[in-house]
């Protein structure tokens, strides 16, 4: 059928998130470049790309903006562009004021608005026909993120040959929170049109299958279903109260979900794929004798305290800033921690700054730096050295380097990959990780010290213990946590997903590793 494909269809794989994998950079006289994007989900796909025929479909993040497809270093890109409305209702709005809030355990609430979720379908179909038009014939896909849900069904019922990755990396939430969303069954549906959904965790993909049988009647056995193109029928626009998502429907026979394909149904494997960081890229950073040297005088700079404490994260209030602050400031006044002794550097990078929540949370965090320091600096020393913006990835590096203990109190957190990029760089084998078990990573990285912070008291009593933690143990801690991360890197990451994937259309060969 490839007179239905455009002249463009010519990749043999596609990559689709919501962000193209490089950032404009705005030269001194005006004009405009681009970079590739840090983190490591772009690193893992550069060798993807360069060695196979690949695409990778997004938005630049500008308003408005036509740009034609263009290539830089390895990647073949394909802009998809936003309106200004669409910026406010689909990524502002449904993506980062619905989604976001409801599958981080409504840490803020989620805001329900039939203008963004019609703003989401129209973008996700654009998204979907963009990926149609660049595949090639029996291509292989990857969608990322909860951005672009509704992708997998639109661009299957475009494009029935292609074989259809995705993978959420953010959590995916329980059936009783999920439940809230008006559109669920239409989200559910855009979903298991996918041959493969990845999840960080096994939880993600459990709350996931426990929905879709419940809103969809599909049985998941061995984390496979057979699923087909109809979903509208009405059977389940009310839940069927004789279905119990936790157990295969009574009139349905448990070999459904293994039962041979109709025409025009297929199998689908949910599955948890956690992902992880370019290891080598981290490694070769804190190797470089100027990373070290700059360590060194970041250190030098906070006036050689005892304890230097770091939080790194984007401004977000799923990253339990407040109170990882709010602990902090309390072993400050019952004089636990010493201000010149003992100091916090918290990074936070400005994100989606036009979203109310966003804005309220940057003055609740800023108002309490404020005060905090107000109470506690000295001429000399600050209590929290609070950084808005971003840094480059040396400086980064050399942070970690320079850091005895690393804070990550995240409320909800898909995976949080500053834990493992702490890890990584710490060649020596020095340093404490306080990490929140509400993380992903708290599922490899057992022997950090994990904590609920939403226990402030025991939040308060962990950072101590890592503080006074005897040296030893600290070692022993962290050459597991070394272990765990220097062996499982982004490349196996993708090298499983797209394996699975392969595995589940034709002879199980990957053409793509
Ligand atoms: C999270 C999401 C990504 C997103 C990133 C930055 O990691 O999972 O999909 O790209 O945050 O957020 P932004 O809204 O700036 O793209």
């Amino acid at each position: 059928d490839t007179q239905q494909h455009s002249e463009g269809s010519q990749y043999d794989f596609v990559v689709v998130s919501n962000r193209l994998p490089v950032d404009r950079v705005t030269d001194d006289d005006g004009s405009s470049t681009w970079r590739r994007s840090p983190g490591g989900l772009v690193s893992a796909m550069a060798p993807v790309m360069a060695s196979n025929d690949g695409a990778w479909v997004g938005w630049s993040g500008g308003a408005d903006e036509h740009l034609d497809p263009f290539d830089h270093d390895v990647f073949h890109l394909v802009p998809v562009p936003l309106s200004a409305q669409e910026v406010e209702r689909f990524y502002e709005g449904f993506s980062n004021a619905t989604l976001w809030p409801l599958y981080h355990d409504v840490i803020a609430p989620p805001e329900f608005h039939r203008t963004w979720w019609n703003a989401y379908k129209e973008v996700n179909r654009r998204f979907a026909e963009a990926a149609a038009a660049t595949a090639a014939d029996s291509a292989t896909v990857w969608v990322q993120d909860y951005q672009l849900q509704l992708v997998p069904r639109m661009l299957r019922q475009l494009r029935p040959d292609l074989t259809i990755g995705f993978f959420d990396h953010i959590p995916f939430p329980p059936l009783e929170i999920f439940a809230q969303l008006p559109w669920r069954r239409s989200v559910l549906e855009g979903l298991t049109g996918a041959d493969l959904v990845g999840f960080q965790r096994p939880g993600d993909a459990q709350n996931f299958m426990r929905c879709v049988r419940r809103y969809m009647g599909v049985n998941f056995r061995h984390g496979q279903a057979v699923v087909g193109p109809e979903v509208t029928s009405t059977a389940f626009t009310q839940p069927d109260p004789a279905v119990d998502p936790d157990k295969p429907a009574a009139d349905t026979p448990e070999e459904t979900a293994s039962s041979a394909e109709d025409a025009g149904s297929w199998t689908l494997k949910v599955a948890s794929y956690p992902i992880s960081i370019d290891v080598e890229a981290i490694r070769s950073m804190a190797a470089k004798p100027e990373t070290r040297k700059r360590a060194e005088e970041i250190r030098r700079e906070l006036g050689n305290p005892d304890t230097v404490f770091l939080g790194v994260d984007r401004l977000d209030y799923t990253k339990g800033i407040v109170h990882r602050i709010k602990a902090y400031g309390e072993l400050l006044e019952d004089g636990s921690l010493e201000v010149g002794q003992d100091v916090l550097i918290q990074v936070a990078s400005p994100s989606r700054e036009r979203v109310d929540s966003y804005k309220l949370l940057r003055e609740q965090v800023e108002g309490t730096v404020g005060r905090l320091n107000g109470q506690f600096d000295t001429m000399e020393h600050t209590a929290i050295r609070y950084l808005h913006h971003g840094y480059p990835f040396a400086e980064m590096v050399a942070l970690y380097l320079a850091t005895d203990i690393m804070l990550v109190t995240s409320l909800r957190d898909g995976m949080n990959l500053v834990a493992k990029e702490y890890v990584a760089a710490k060649h020596d084998g020095s340093g404490a990780l306080v990490l929140s078990e509400f993380t992903g990573a708290a599922e490899q990285l057992k022997q950090a010290i994990l904590v609920n912070p939403h226990d402030i008291d025991e939040l308060k009593e962990l950072i101590m213990y890592a503080k006074n933690m005897p040296e030893d143990q600290g070692r022993r801690r962290m050459r597991a946590m070394r272990r765990q991360v220097l062996t499982h890197d982004v490349n196996d990451w993708q090298h499983k997903f797209l394996t699975d994937l392969a595995g589940l259309r034709g002879d199980g060969d990957d053409p793509h590793v």
